[in-house]
């Protein structure tokens, strides 16, 4: 009868005596007769509870295997990873196992193995073992879960396409279990599925945007298919990778669709009086972003950037959508004609027209002189006016300022505070009515008018 040795100093040799004493009684424990012996003691002899139960456990979280057993006397019990064939604890002391391992009991008759920080290799099977004569074993599997997490190389970011074309997106994730993806607009708009865009007729046509029957809020698969895909198709999609363990998550891929662009103004015709300032807008939508070329009254292209604040061009930008603006400032004689915008990328050019015509200034009726003062000044009316526009700023005394559409009575003559759209006379001034009339965050404002 071989009893467990006793714990001696000699650690490593006892190991190795162990771990092989195990083994061998692991393979021999099937099929060997009941100890004769031990029955006629009439000590009850250990006996195993149940089974170990498989668990499962999220990486790094904490993994616990129970053995439950009877009758235990004097024996121990150990915990045994079968794939490495590593001895990781006996009775309560851990021999293995990177100090994430520990054992705990319940009057020796539950017994916890415990494991920290859960890694991938802590996966397999798990073998609890009484050293009795014979030994007696059982085993429990544990499995660890992986969120997913998406693979980016195998995830393009954006991916361009002629409009009319097909395109794909595709999106790989790992994880385990095996994630399951599905996509969704960013916008919440529903993914046009390839059924629906089966007629690429119409589309030759010009793009009929007849109705979608055929679409979905949510798609699943690791490849989008997008058939003949049409402008408004552009935008972010997301990528969703899912498989029961959190967290779940996401990516953003961007879809282009490429196309000429297709130029419009506001309006064809715009009078600015003499001196004033004016705003020519052109609105632009094509992708990739055209390039654009203001082309003067003088039929020449305008050169924007040594103007010497003549001419002061903005963009903006939504997608596909485009502003453009050129500010002119101090409107003389050869300024009057007709205005060109052109835009042009790689997949063609287009353009509009804007003539600007002289306005009238309206004949300013002339103040009385200073009144005597043995009379009552004459009153000043002074008005108010709310806009929902912009910021309010003041306007400095003495800066004269005209509105984008002055009304008859207007005289273009204006001190206070002033929300844009307006057109200053000064470059200075010209500067900061461009950039609050670029501000996003639209507020309530006030426009005083003095006259
Ligand atoms: C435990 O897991 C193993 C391996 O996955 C499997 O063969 C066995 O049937 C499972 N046992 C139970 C009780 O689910
Ligand atoms: C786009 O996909 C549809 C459906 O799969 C197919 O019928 C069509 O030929 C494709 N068009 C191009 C240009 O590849
Ligand atoms: C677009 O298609 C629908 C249905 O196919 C049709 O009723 C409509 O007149 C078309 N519109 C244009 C601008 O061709
Ligand atoms: C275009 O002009 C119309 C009327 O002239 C105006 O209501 C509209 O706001 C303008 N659009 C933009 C984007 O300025
Ligand atoms: C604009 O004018 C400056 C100076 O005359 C010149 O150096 C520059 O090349 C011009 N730019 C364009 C786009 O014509
Ligand atoms: C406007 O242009 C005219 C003619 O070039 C010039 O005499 C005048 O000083 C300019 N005014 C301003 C405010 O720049």
């Amino acid at each position: 009868m071989v009893h467990p040795p006793a714990w001696t100093s000699e650690f490593s040799t006892l190991l190795s005596l162990l771990l092989l004493t195990l083994l061998v009684s692991v393979i021999h424990t099937e099929g060997q007769q009941i100890d004769d012996e031990l029955s006629q003691n009439h000590v009850p002899k250990p006996r195993f509870v149940g089974s170990v139960r498989n668990k499962t456990a999220p990486l790094g979280r904490e993994a616990i295997l129970e053995c439950s057993v009877e009758n235990l006397g004097n024996y121990k019990v150990t915990w045994i990873k079968m794939d490495t064939e590593t001895l990781l604890t006996f009775h309560t002391t851990i021999i293995a196992g990177e100090n994430r391992l520990r054992v705990s009991h319940n009057n020796e008759k539950q017994w916890f193995l415990h494991i920290r920080d859960v890694q991938t290799s802590d996966k397999g099977a798990y073998m609890c073992q009484i050293n009795s004569q014979p030994m007696i074993n059982q085993v429990g599997y544990l499995d660890v879960l992986i969120p997913p997490s998406i693979i980016s190389e195998e995830t393009p970011s954006e991916v361009q396409v002629k409009e009319g074309l097909n395109a794909t997106l595709k999106c790989k994730a790992s994880g385990y279990p095996t994630p399951s993806i599905s996509w969704k607009r960013e916008n919440g708009k529903e993914i046009p599925l390839p059924r629906e865009r089966s007629n690429l007729n119409d589309l030759a046509m010009g793009g009929n945007s007849s109705k979608r029957k055929f679409s979905a809020h949510q798609v699943s698969g690791e490849e989008l298919q997008l058939v003949a895909v049409r402008r408004e198709d552009s935008g972010a999609y997301l990528c969703i990778a899912k498989n029961g363990v959190t967290p779940t998550v996401s990516q953003r891929v961007k879809l282009v669709a490429n196309f000429a662009p297709r130029v419009s103004v506001n309006r064809t015709e715009l009078g600015v009086m003499r001196g004033d300032p004016a705003r020519l807008e052109c609105f632009v939508e094509g992708s990739p972003r055209p390039e654009i070329e203001w082309i003067g009254a003088s039929g020449l292209k305008l050169n924007l950037t040594h103007s010497y604040g003549k001419y002061i061009s903005t963009f903006s930008s939504h997608w596909y959508n485009h502003r453009y603006e050129l500010f002119v400032n101090n409107f003389t004689h050869e300024d009057y004609g007709q205005y060109l915008c052109r835009a042009e990328n790689r997949f063609g050019s287009r353009e509009a027209t804007i003539r600007v015509y002289e306005k009238p200034r309206p004949t300013v009726r002339p103040r009385p002189t200073r009144p005597p003062t043995t009379t009552a000044a004459p009153t000043r009316r002074t008005t108010w006016r709310w806009f929902t526009t912009m910021e309010t700023f003041a306007i400095p005394e003495g800066i004269e300022t005209a509105n984008e559409v002055p009304s008859e009575r207007d005289t273009g003559r204006r001190k206070g505070t002033r929300t844009p759209p307006f057109y200053a006379r000064s470059n200075a001034d010209l500067r900061l009515a461009t950039c609050s009339y670029l501000s996003i965050v639209p507020t309530l404002c006030i426009l005083l008018l003095s006259h």
